[in-house]
């Protein structure tokens, strides 16, 4: 099931966060330390106004429901600049499935959903960040038709 997260969803959710920061940490270490984080820092994400956050959920026998993936949207309009089109885009700013249950079609249910409400909430495309070396996520946004639009380039000074 794919659902609006919710606070009490902390306890899972901070195992899937530290996998994505332990990941950027890896990849981009210049940019990402793996940090402590805490339930207050949850709870202001899900305060986001222009913004939604989605779990995808599934029902544990014994401890009740077990949160395998989330997903954090937000939207940005075109700043009033003449020389850009005005648009609405809505941002995957992160998205993670934990280890154990990849590849089963979670990440792209969580896309899926993020697409409906990005769209009923006026935004006319996804864009999101995938850092160098991020193989796996490459090849998922691959398939899910996502293509670059953009290159980042940097040389330390
Ligand atoms: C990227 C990620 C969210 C994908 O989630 P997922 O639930 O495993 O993805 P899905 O099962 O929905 O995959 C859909 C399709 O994408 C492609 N795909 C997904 N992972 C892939 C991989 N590791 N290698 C090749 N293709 C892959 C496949 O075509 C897959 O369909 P298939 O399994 O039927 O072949 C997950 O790998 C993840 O959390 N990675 C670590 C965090 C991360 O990198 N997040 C993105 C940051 S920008």
């Amino acid at each position: 099931v794919i659902r609006p997260a919710r606070l009490d969803d902390w306890p899972d959710v901070r195992a899937l966060w530290s996998e994505i920061d332990d990941l950027h940490a890896v990849l981009a270490p210049d940019y990402f330390r793996a940090p402590i984080r805490h339930e207050e820092d949850w709870r202001r994400l899900l305060a986001i106004p222009a913004g939604a956050v989605f779990v995808a959920e599934r029902a544990r026998s014994e401890r009740g429901a077990e949160v395998l993936g989330v997903l954090v949207l937000r939207l940005y309009d075109t700043p009033a600049d003449p020389a850009m089109v005005p648009r609405r885009r809505a941002h995957v700013e992160t998205l993670v499935v934990g280890r154990q249950h990849r590849r089963r079609g979670i990440g792209r249910d969580l896309m899926t959903e993020a697409t409906g409400w990005a769209r009923r909430h006026g935004a006319v495309e996804l864009v999101l960040t995938v850092w160098d070396g991020n193989r796996e996520a490459e090849a998922f946004y691959e398939r899910l038709g996502y293509h670059p639009i953009s290159r980042v380039l940097h040389a330390k000074i």
